[in-house]
């Protein structure tokens, strides 16, 4: 039986991931070019609270100029500022995450109508083999993983938020991120009767040498990174070697698992694969964004000298 295939227009489901990923990507960037969206709609966190109070959001007197009520029009960018939800529920995008993942994994194995509906409007081209797909797949579940225990072992109570519109983003992100992995796949997809007798044994291609590695370091990295910071009063300047060197070393970690992510899911032929490329663009703006506001935040809190010479994400680069 063969499923209905709705028409999608001119776009491919890939084409749609990864415009959609750009797209986020240029509107986070627009938004921080310009200071007064940026401290309102960009800031979340750590950086939106009062450099002069240990906790709490940021008081009037902190903001920029700007950011001070002075019209109606003001009056109305404050009230869609101040749809504020905790900073905890990062959490959510990790539980989307984890089961997003378990969701495509099971139409996978079983080869449902709906898998074949997308792998059909999934668009031509290179395609992956059953070995990368798998592992594409275990490796984003086991970010998401990772990440949801994470936050449930190491997360405390505070007082910091984000913005609503950063939650939406983030669960669309993670919810998107759980195809993304393997959509280049399709077409092999669509040639198997059965995805998981296919997976073979076989020797490590240059690029399983490459990625995984990079995957698991930036794993261990980032998850040392999140222990430290759960281990320090809010706020404390950190002090831990690998944040003597960058602000941000955990955003760092989280591009080079992307990063790795697209080498691992490069089709034949290829470097990168392109979807989980743009998701990398997405991840790295985003990043670098939050990498520069906590360093002008820790300046700001614990002194310009201390922080300074400190890069935000990536050393000797940004
Ligand atoms: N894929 C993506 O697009 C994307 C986007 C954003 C983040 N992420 C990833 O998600 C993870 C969390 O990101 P995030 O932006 O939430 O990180 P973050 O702002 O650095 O916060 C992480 C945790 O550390 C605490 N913290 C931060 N700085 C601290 C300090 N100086 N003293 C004491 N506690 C401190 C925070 O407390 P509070 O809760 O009190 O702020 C929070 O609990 C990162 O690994 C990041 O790479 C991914």
């Amino acid at each position: 039986m063969t499923a209905a295939v709705p028409d999608l227009g001119p776009l491919d489901i890939r084409q749609i991931i990864q415009i959609s990923f750009l797209l986020a990507a240029s509107t986070i960037l627009f938004f921080s070019s310009l200071p007064s969206l940026k401290s309102r709609f960009v800031t979340y966190g750590s950086r939106a609270t009062s450099v002069n109070n240990t906790e709490g959001p940021r008081p009037e007197h902190d903001l920029p100029k700007s950011h001070t009520r002075s019209s109606w029009s003001e009056a109305v960018l404050d009230c869609v500022t101040n749809l504020q939800v905790p900073h905890g529920w990062f959490l959510h995008f990790y539980v989307v995450s984890v089961l997003c993942s378990l969701f495509w994994g099971i139409q996978i194995i079983f080869r449902t109508s709906l898998l074949v509906v997308v792998c059909e409007n999934a668009g031509a081209g290179r395609t992956l083999s059953m070995n990368q797909l798998a592992l594409m797949w275990t490796l984003m579940a086991v970010q998401g993983l990772r990440r949801l225990v994470e936050s449930i072992l190491l997360g405390k109570s505070s007082a910091s938020k984000m913005w609503f519109v950063h939650w939406i983003l983030g669960v669309l992100f993670y919810a998107a991120m759980s195809i993304a992995v393997w959509i280049e796949g399709a077409e092999t997809l669509l040639r198997s009767q059965s995805p998981l007798k296919d997976i073979t044994i076989t020797a490590p291609s240059i690029r399983t040498m490459i990625g995984l590695p990079l995957f698991l370091l930036a794993s261990g990295i980032q998850n040392d990174c999140h222990t430290y910071l759960a281990s320090l009063p809010k706020y404390t300047l950190p002090d831990h070697p690998i944040f003597h060197t960058m602000v941000c070393p955990h955003y760092a970690a989280e591009s080079i698992i992307y990063l790795s992510l697209a080498i691992l899911g490069a089709p034949e032929g290829a470097w990168m694969n392109r979807t989980v490329f743009t998701a990398l663009v997405f991840v790295a703006c985003n990043l670098a964004i939050t990498a520069s506001t906590t360093k002008e935040w820790y300046m700001a809190k614990f002194g310009r000298e201390k922080v300074e010479y400190r890069w935000k994400m990536i050393p000797f680069v940004f």
